[in-house]
């Protein structure tokens, strides 16, 4: 599974107004475009889809035939997952859609949110974490892999994101670095929502890259930093 995320030289994925700030620029949303197509299913949270009203689908051409040449929508399956299931059945998350998206809802809001979307969108009632009120992320993933998701991008909010990385459920994270400062506490954070003291499981840096004027780092799941043992001699 993937992450993939733009943020600013200093952590943020927005800035304070949460609408959705351009972190990439045209060569970064082609890089962006390339792995959405390589992916089976793009997930985003319920505040990304109610605050940036996204599309996401696959903008090339090309990439989307190439799809539909193998059998595939010309976009991924959309996916969503929401506490509330306040969601718009007018947004671009599902009347711009190849396939009806997925929404993961808890069992008590799954009949509202079925009433809601009904003919936009599947609705999904998934367990919650053990005294916690969230969806249990994992569920979600074995719940997607038995729908045929084998490769699931996930593109954010920070809430999202820190579920999945912090769970170790990511095999990557690809992190476009934009060279921006927000410096704006009030904006949302990379990782959004963790418990103090929550320890991260170790990913280490795999390549270093650069689409247009942003820098692209690409993470996978690893050895803790610092055990590579090549260490300066004492
Ligand atoms: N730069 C980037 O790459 C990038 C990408 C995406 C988004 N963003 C920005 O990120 C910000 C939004 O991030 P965010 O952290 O506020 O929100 P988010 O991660 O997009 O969505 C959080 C919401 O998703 C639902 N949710 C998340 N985990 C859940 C779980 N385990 N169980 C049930 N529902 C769950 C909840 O929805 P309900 O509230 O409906 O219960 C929660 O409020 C926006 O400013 C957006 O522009 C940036």
């Amino acid at each position: 599974m993937l992450l993939s995320a733009a943020m600013s030289a200093d952590g943020y994925l927005d800035d304070a107004s949460r609408r959705g700030r351009a972190l990439s620029d045209a060569a970064d949303w082609d890089r962006v475009d390339e792995l959405r197509a390589a992916s089976d299913a793009i997930l985003v949270g319920a505040r990304t889809v109610r605050a940036d009203n996204p599309r996401l689908l696959v903008k090339s051409a090309a990439r989307r035939d190439r799809r539909v040449a193998a059998g595939l929508p010309g976009s991924p399956q959309k996916v969503t997952m929401t506490g509330t299931g306040e969601l718009d059945p007018r947004s671009l998350f599902f009347t711009d859609a190849s396939v009806p998206p997925l929404v993961y809802v808890p069992a008590m809001t799954a009949a509202d949110a079925g009433r809601r979307l009904a003919g936009v969108a599947v609705v999904v009632a998934a367990p919650a974490v053990a005294g916690d009120g969230r969806l249990d992320v994992a569920w979600l993933l074995t719940d997607l892999a038995a729908r045929g998701v084998d490769r699931l991008m996930v593109e954010g909010g920070g809430t999202v994101l820190a579920q999945f990385l912090l769970a170790g459920l990511a095999d990557e994270l690809q992190l476009a670095v934009a060279p921006v400062f927000i410096a704006d506490p009030r904006a949302p954070r990379l990782l959004e929502g963790a418990r103090p003291g929550t320890v991260a499981p170790p990913m280490r840096l795999a390549a270093v890259g650069q689409a247009g004027g942003t820098a692209v780092l690409r993470y996978l799941a690893g050895r803790p930093f610092g055990d590579a043992g090549g260490g300066p001699a004492a």
